[in-house]
């Protein structure tokens, strides 16, 4: 057990309590943000004159040697520390003696804790938009392939009126740009930092906190040192938005899941992305699909999880929070692995256009545009909607589409019908027709394809 606290102490802890207290099996993952965080430190220290330069240097030195072996696997973190500042002190003593024993001037764990979750989830932001980037982009190759290619768009999961793939792949551009946006915001409001705040209330050695914030990449320091050590929202508000974004790759996988079953077949899920079943010999799974929707219910539960331990938290630390570590980590790692999987799955995927066309004629998608024409041929709306419903029971009876119906049968129950009917109710036309921003018109979405372009070049 390595302790940095022992002086007052005249009995060792518990071996049960230790455990029960320790952090380093989880929080050894941030053994690079620690260290960093700690060189930004010294450095000021020296800077302000409370180490000197030769301090400065050895214990940098050391710091880096640390985070190298580390990192070459010659340097184990083991749980005989308590959690990874202690390691990190501990092995710098080892090494360079007497001057590693002045790292922590002027510092508390509380905000350097608080600092290394910021760095931690600073970098992990990044690495979320990245992912969500790489997303969006085979949305947009999609997108870009498939303006013509005709399906059903639902309404309570009954076809409602055709559009096309690139628009249903759009609706997804658009869920998943806002998550970019929240990570953007997200980022800035939580790129301040806490280094300086000490235990909670600052310290009385001369720091420079400005300077610590520009080493470390902040905007500026945090502006009150009991919030800095004791809040906690940067976290919950990245675990709101990875549910977010969990969300909507469930309702993404939701679909695929559906279209890529025997009754739908609108997609083919890659051999590379799929599962096989050990008795039933035919069997090919969604298993990653379903596997994204359900460790969406594991990021709900963090953020969930995260918002009731801090809810009766009084001010400043308290160890309650550093049950936020495990929560976070984990979400992040499940949020990122489900995009990389989700994206590859995409990016292989086969789309059957023939059978999504098929089935938009089907599914009389075309129904609102045969009470449109009636309209615009000089029939009140209710009228066309009650003649349409007689085309719609006809059709269904003889087990036909409204395009399969003749003029003779088209005429029969109304007279206004001529041969136009059949350009009018075409997948073509009434797609063609829906030409407002936002629409699956093809005019309509290459603007909305152009401008997605453009920001996925300035974004
Ligand atoms: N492992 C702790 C955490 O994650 C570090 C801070 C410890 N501070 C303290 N006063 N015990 O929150």
């Amino acid at each position: 057990m390595a302790q940095l606290w022992g002086g007052r102490f005249t009995k060792e802890t518990d071996k049960l309590v230790y455990n029960f207290n320790a952090s380093i099996s989880f929080d050894k993952k941030f053994y690079e943000q620690d260290i960093r965080g700690s060189i930004a430190h010294v450095t000021m220290l020296a800077k302000q004159g409370i180490l000197t330069e030769e301090e400065k240097v050895q214990i940098i030195d050391g710091l880096n040697g640390i985070c190298r072996d580390v990192e070459n696997g010659t340097l184990e973190i083991t749980d005989k520390y308590e959690d990874i500042h202690s390691f990190v002190e501990a092995n710098l003593i080892d090494r360079i003696g007497d001057a590693g024993k002045k790292l922590h001037t002027g510092r508390s764990r509380n905000d350097q804790v608080a600092l290394d979750m910021k760095l931690y989830t600073r970098d992990e932001i990044v690495e979320l938009d990245k992912l969500v980037k790489k997303l969006l982009e085979v949305l947009l190759q999609i997108m870009k392939d498939n303006t013509e290619t005709f399906m059903p768009g639902f309404t309570h999961l009954q076809k409602a009126q055709p559009i096309t793939l690139a628009h249903h792949m759009g609706a997804y551009f658009e869920m998943f740009k806002r998550d970019r946006s929240r990570l953007k915001d997200i980022y800035a409001r939580m790129n301040y930092c806490p280094l300086g705040a000490g235990a909670l209330a600052g310290t009385t050695y001369p720091l420079d906190r400005d300077y610590t914030a520009e080493l470390l990449d902040f905007t500026g320091p945090t502006l009150n040192s009991m919030d800095s050590v004791a809040d906690r929202d940067y976290l919950i508000e990245l675990l709101s938005a990875m549910s977010t974004m969990m969300m909507h790759l469930s309702r993404f996988s939701e679909e695929v899941i559906l279209w890529n079953s025997n009754e739908y077949q609108f997609v083919e899920i890659d051999d590379a992305y799929s599962t096989g079943s050990s008795i039933m010999p035919q069997k090919k799974n969604p298993d990653i699909a379903e596997l994204v929707r359900g460790k969406t219910g594991r990021v709900y539960g963090a953020l969930m999880s995260l918002l009731t331990t801090m809810k009766g938290i009084p001010l400043a630390y308290n160890k309650d929070m550093q049950e936020d570590k495990e929560l976070v980590f984990d979400a992040i790692d499940t949020t990122k692995g489900c995009l990389a999987l989700f994206t590859g799955m995409l990016r292989t995927m086969k789309f059957n256009k023939a059978r999504m066309e098929t089935s938009a004629k089907n599914g009389f998608t075309n129904a609102t545009d045969a009470a449109d024409y009636l309209v615009n041929h000089g029939v009140p709306f209710r009228d066309a909607h009650g003649i349409v419903g007689q085309l719609v029971l006809y059709c269904i009876e003889k087990n036909i589409a409204l395009d399969d119906m003749s003029m003779e049968e088209f005429r029969a129950i109304s007279p206004v019908f001529e041969e136009d009917i059949y350009d009018a109710i075409s997948m073509k036309t009434c797609v063609e027709m829906r030409n407002t921003i936002g629409a699956p018109g093809e005019d309509a979405m290459e603007k909305v394809i152009a401008q997605e372009e453009a920001y996925l070049i300035s974004e």
